[in-house]
C-alpha cells in the first residue's frame, strides 16, 4: 500500500515507519526546514512543503494537499507531527484511511502540547494513541493505545522521550495491521479482527520495564 506521511517536526516517526518497511510514496511537510524533510531526503523519498500560509482558507489548503496526493496515487495517509487540521473533502477522499499518532491517551489532552498538559494535570499515566482522522481535532475512532507512566521527576523532555520510544514501536505495526485488514471501524469504535504480535485488540502489551528511563 502506498502511503503519504504528513509531517512538520523532527521526523523520528517517519524514520520509524521506514524502519518498519512502510512503502512511503510521498512526504508532505507544513513547515519549511524541519528534520522530517531531511529524513525524507536521506531516504530519497519524494517530498514537498505545502505552507498553509500561502492559501486563503483550509479548503484551498486541502485542495493543494489533494492535488499532491492524487498526483502520486497515494492510497493511505499517516500524520506524524503534522499540526494542521485536514478539511472535510480531504478526509472524505481517503475516508477510513488517514491515521494520526498523538502523545496522550485520548480523549485526554488533545490538541497542542499534550505532554505539557499531562504534566500540568499531575496525571500518573499518559500514553500514545493511534486514531483515524476525521474533521475534528484528535477526535476520530481510536485504533490502538499504550499507557506510559509519568514519573515524579519528569520534565517535558524526559516524558516526551519515553512517549516517543513507544510511538516508534507501535505506529509501523499498527499501519501494517491496517494493510492486513486486521481491524474494522464500527461507528466510532475500532474492532480488531485478529491480533498482531504484541497487540491484543489494539492494546499493546508493553511492560513498564520497556518504558523506563
Ligand atoms: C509525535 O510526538 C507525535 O505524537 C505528534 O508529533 C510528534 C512528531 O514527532 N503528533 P516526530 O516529528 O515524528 O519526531
Amino acid at each position: 500500500m502506498k502511503w503519504a506521511v504528513l509531517v512538520g517536526g523532527k521526523g523520528s516517526n517517519l524514520q520509524a515507519l521506514l524502519d518498519h518497511s512502510l512503502e512511503v510514496g510521498l512526504v508532505i511537510s507544513h513547515r519549511e526546514g524541519v528534520g522530517a524533510l531531511q529524513v525524507a531526503e536521506a531516504h530519497g523519498l519524494a517530498h514537498t512543503t505545502i505552507l498553509p500560509g500561502a492559501f486563503g482558507s483550509r479548503a484551498e489548503y486541502g485542495q493543494a494537499l489533494r492535488d499532491a496526493l492524487e498526483r502520486t496515487h497515494i492510497e493511505a495517509i499517516a500524520l506524524a507531527g503534522f499540526m494542521r487540521w485536514l478539511d472535510g473533502e480531504t478526509v472524505a477522499a481517503w475516508s477510513g484511511k488517514i491515521f494520526n499518532i498523538h502523545p496522550s491517551l485520548l480523549p485526554a489532552f488533545g490538541g497542542m502540547n499534550a505532554v505539557g498538559q499531562a504534566l500540568a494535570h499531575g496525571v500518573r499515566w499518559t500514553g500514545v494513541t493511534i486514531h483515524l482522522v476525521d474533521e475534528g481535532e484528535d477526535s476520530g475512532p481510536i485504533v490502538a493505545q499504550v499507557p506510559v507512566p509519568v514519573l515524579g521527576d519528569d520534565t517535558e523532555e524526559s516524558l516526551s522521550e519515553r512517549i516517543h520510544r513507544i510511538e516508534h514501536q507501535i505506529y509501523g505495526p499498527v499501519l501494517k495491521a491496517f494493510e492486513a485488514e486486521s481491524f474494522g471501524v464500527h461507528g466510532r469504535r475500532v474492532i480488531w479482527r485478529h491480533d498482531i504480535e504484541g497487540f491484543e485488540g489494539g492494546r499493546y502489551a508493553v511492560g513498564i520495564d520497556q518504558c523506563d528511563r
